[in-house]
């Protein structure tokens, strides 16, 4: 088994960030410039949003967190948004989910301009995504490629197997493996919760991604002697022996699948921190205006 290491690749390309943010603050004379919008109190959420305004700090960005009690109406929270869009000092806007339920995804994610659509959420990035347009890539599925081509995993021809259809990460993954671009050119199987007989189809999986939220739902049995297996879940238990007073596990059982596994992924050290890396590129090609240009 080898350990696909996400310490150790995110620190590496957060360097090469830190330069190219650098040059770009030389040349404009100001920082790359992230919003994150967190709206209530929920416990992973805020260890996420802490953790994208730490990193851009330490890559040299300029990060903004604006917080909202659960009670912000939609059209509160639109109209901060439209504010956002129209600020030429703002590059990047993330809106992070899950929002609470009066509040209606789609409709925030559609209200953010897609050329600060940092996330790779709004229905032009996914658009463009699918038909291999410059885009913004969602943040984790773009994390996980960039890992694969740290490594120099060759996924042409193989069999990918992604676990859980979400708008985040299941979903967008799907597409990108399929894609005709390195990483990628695989036959690639999406399952989900009515998917038949899942072990089946996982075993087929020459590359396995599990996004499902489920604490170690991929088991042994499941895996094919060799797979590659990612593992995206970020599952959080209670527990005293911590000093964070929880533990994280992912949708992998590790112990036992890292028997098999050719390449595996760490919860954590693994996807997490590819997470933050796929956001500050997506950031700092905003700020360049690489993709849309700058107005
Ligand atoms: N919630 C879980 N993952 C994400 C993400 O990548 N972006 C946002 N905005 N919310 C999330």
């Amino acid at each position: 088994m080898n350990l696909l290491d996400g310490k150790l690749v995110s620190a590496k390309i957060k360097e090469d960030i830190k330069q190219e943010a650098a040059a770009f603050t030389a040349e404009t004379g100001r920082k790359p410039h992230l919003v994150a919008i967190l709206v209530g109190n929920d416990g992973g959420s805020e260890t996420y949003v802490a953790s994208k305004m730490r990193n851009c700090e330490l890559v040299g960005f300029e990060s903004t967190n604006i917080r909202y009690d659960v009670t912000i109406s939609e059209a509160e929270l639109i109209a901060k948004i439209q504010e956002i869009n129209a600020d030429p000092t703002i590059d990047g806007l993330i809106v992070q989910l899950p929002l609470p339920k009066h509040i209606n995804p789609d409709t925030i994610t559609e209200a953010i301009d897609y050329r600060k659509d940092v996330d790779g959420f709004h229905p032009i990035n996914l658009g463009r995504m699918q038909r291999n347009l410059p885009c913004f890539i969602p943040a984790t599925p773009y994390g996980i490629l960039l890992m694969l081509d740290h490594y120099g995993i060759d996924t042409a021809g193989k069999k990918a197997v992604v676990v859980g259809r979400s708008n985040i990460v299941g979903s967008p993954m799907s597409i990108l493996l399929a894609r005709n671009t390195n990483p990628g050119n695989c036959t690639v199987t999406l399952t989900h919760s009515r998917t038949h007989n899942l072990q089946e189809e996982v075993l087929q999986g020459d590359i396995v991604v599990a996004a499902i939220g489920k604490k170690n739902f991929v088991t042994a049995d499941m895996v094919k002697p060799g797979a590659i297996v990612i593992d995206v879940g970020i599952n959080r238990e209670d527990s005293p022996a911590t000093k964070s007073g929880f533990k994280l596990y992912g949708d992998v059982d590790f112990e036992a699948v890292s028997q098999k596994a050719s390449w595996i992924t760490p919860v954590p050290g693994g996807v997490g921190l590819m997470t933050i890396v796929g956001l500050l590129k997506n950031t700092l090609e905003a700020a360049k205006g690489t993709i849309y240009g700058r107005s």
